[in-house]
């Protein structure tokens, strides 16, 4: 059985030694793909891979139509937008997610990019302070979660909105859970995104919803732009010269939006968030063990489709 890792952002080098160890010690054997400039790069070395572990990759239906002894496809972290789901079910692959492998690696950038943002990005003017601040947290799963833990050691107040989680689990964490998003960002002065790229979410965070944020407001976005109504957002931006945006996720629009709301406006040039040591090892090791675990006894418990 042949098991590739196809990362464009290659993990740290201790993770691919971990994932080699888990793959050799089942008596598979492990190829590698990184940094690839080419889709076709990606077709050729699908071609006779049994599984494939990715990060962001693009797994699309021609992918899948490559790779003919494919069996399963695991996104080692959490969202998996970027696999075609229904072209792996007709296929008959297994996809699988690692869910909150990554996620304090996520929560932890949420704050470097916050405080960067607060005080003005270093530009030397006075800033403000984390403390004493709401933030809403919109969507309460992994990463939510540990940006809850993290922000209350900041002294912040804590709102959250997630539509399939019940209120008493946000509230057991000393979190106030709001019923819409609408009340989310009327309540607080940051918010930070960590809903999914679905077809439900894609540009749901429009000039309406910023509209209802304080003066001063924050946007903090290690989700997915997809999420974020760019155009609008711009637009937003340009009558409120108050708000500030900070993402992980390079806009479409990151040459406008450096143009016209400079010194507003922050991406990180590439996504960030899960790419420490520590988040690759448990990710991809998750995602190493998950694929022996399905191969050899069809263990699918992480399966998304
Ligand atoms: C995730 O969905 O797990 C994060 O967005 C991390 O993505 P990455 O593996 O491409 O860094």
């Amino acid at each position: 059985m042949k098991v590739l890792i196809a990362t464009d952002k290659p993990f740290a080098k201790v993770a691919v030694d971990g994932i080699r160890k888990e793959i050799e010690a089942a008596g598979f054997e492990l190829a590698l793909l990184e940094k690839y400039t080419e889709k076709q790069q990606l077709l050729d070395a699908v071609a006779d891979a049994d599984a494939i572990i990715i990060r962001s990759d693009l797994i699309d239906a021609e992918v899948i139509a490559a790779a003919k002894q494919l069996k399963i496809v695991v996104r080692a972290g959490a969202g998996y937008d970027n696999v075609d789901l229904t072209a792996a079910t007709a296929a008959g692959v297994c996809v699988m997610n690692t869910p909150g492998q990554n996620s304090n690696a996520v929560a932890e950038l949420v704050f470097g990019l916050l405080v960067f943002a607060v005080r003005n990005f270093y530009n030397g003017n006075s800033g403000t302070e984390l403390m004493g601040k709401k933030l809403g947290i919109h969507a309460y799963g992994n990463v939510g979660r540990n940006v809850a833990r993290i922000a209350k050691g900041f002294g912040m107040e804590l709102y959250a909105f997630d539509a399939f989680c019940p209120a008493e689990v946000i509230e057991k964490d000393g979190v106030k859970a709001v019923s819409s998003a609408e009340e989310l960002y009327t309540v607080s002065d940051i918010v930070s995104l960590h809903i999914p790229a679905t077809a439900e979410t894609k540009k749901s965070i429009n000039a309406t919803l910023l509209s209802r944020m304080p003066k001063g407001a924050v946007l903090v976005n290690t989700a997915r732009k997809e999420v974020i109504d760019e155009q609008e957002l711009l637009d937003f931006m340009i009558v409120r010269p108050d708000f500030k945006y900070v993402t992980d996720i390079t806009p479409g629009n990151d040459v406008e939006m450096k143009e016209k709301v400079d010194g507003r406006y922050f991406t990180t040039p590439k996504k960030m968030g899960a790419q420490t040591s520590e988040a690759n090892i448990n990710a991809g090791i998750a995602a190493a063990k998950q694929i022996v675990d399905f191969l050899k006894n069809g263990n699918a418990r992480f399966k998304v489709n």
